[in-house]
């Protein structure tokens, strides 16, 4: 019988997901359905529970839904818990499990697809609300040398860096971890640059300095289908640049392996995605 999946937003029209699910059913020969559904505003929980009874295996939920998801769930992962945001439920009957995959999403991409390991190196996170707590977890357990966040509303930078700080110190691990005022990155540099903030939908321009781009330096803008200011500002400082594809695609790979026990492969689709642009 076909196991029957869904991506939960509003909006969804415009989602990559049902593309991406049903390549990688397609390739590892796995007799699934996967559909995007529109949940009206109020009725996130209610949708669930039909889901549920129409026997539904698993969802990925996204905006605005990640927080209702979280508090949905009867388990939750720790990268759920850190990031306090589910992207992927598994269903059953009297239990949903809460998973955020985007963090594992965003390391593989990053580690793997652009061949940048994260140990030891100096991180520069930009932004500090659920796009950027979706990754510290993932963040920390790559051992970084240090982390800076940096956001526009500093009070919340300084929010995460204590999420992230007390994950250190409970963790044993030696990860530095601080908020600075964008307005103080002064002369730091950078050896990973990570945009999370919601700048690329406005054009708006992060008032960042050149200087934060070392040498060989990756910036990796999480938006994907445009260049975004930031993206250019890097590309004209000599940085390696990328965008948030290789993040979705790898954060849906994550998704069905939890849901199926196959590993797609990921670089076929992240090319086919490409190809449609
Ligand atoms: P998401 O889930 O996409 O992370 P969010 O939780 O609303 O969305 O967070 C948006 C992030 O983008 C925040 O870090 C926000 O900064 P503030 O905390 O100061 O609001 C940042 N952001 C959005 N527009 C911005 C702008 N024009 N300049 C600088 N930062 C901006």
């Amino acid at each position: 019988m076909t196991d029957k999946y869904a991506v939960i937003g509003n909006p969804i029209a415009h989602s990559k997901s049902p593309l991406i699910h049903q390549a990688f059913a397609k390739q590892t020969n796995q007799d699934i359905s996967y559909q995007a559904l529109l949940a009206p505003l109020d009725e996130f929980e209610l949708t669930i529970k039909r889901l549920i009874d129409d026997g539904y295996k698993g969802v990925n939920v996204t905006v605005p839904f990640k927080l209702q998801a979280f508090l949905l769930s009867n388990h939750l992962t720790p990268f759920a818990q850190v990031a306090r945001a589910a992207n992927t439920l598994v269903l059953e009957r009297n239990n949903i499990q809460g998973h955020n995959t985007d963090g594992i999403g965003f390391i593989t991409d990053v580690t793997q697809n652009l061949n940048t390991p994260l140990q030891g190196v100096r991180i520069l996170l930009l932004g500090a609300g659920g796009a950027a707590f979706g990754i510290l977890q993932s963040l920390l357990e790559n051992n970084p040398s240090f982390v800076i966040i940096s956001n526009r509303t500093f009070s919340k930078a300084n929010e995460a860096a204590k999420v992230l700080s007390n994950l250190i110190e409970s963790s044993n691990r030696n990860t530095v971890c601080m908020a600075v005022p964008l307005d103080d990155l002064g002369d730091m540099e950078f050896d990973v640059i990570i945009n999370s903030t919601s700048t690329g939908l406005s054009d708006a321009a992060l008032p960042i300095p050149n200087v934060v781009f070392a040498k060989n330096s990756l910036a990796y803008e999480m938006m994907y289908g445009r260049e975004t200011p930031f993206m250019a500002q890097a590309r004209a400082n000599g940085a390696r640049v990328a965008d948030g594809l290789g993040m979705l695609v790898e954060q849906a790979a994550q998704a069905f392996y939890i849901w199926r026990g196959v590993r797609p492969e990921t670089t076929p689709v992240i090319a086919m995605l490409r190809n449609r642009n």
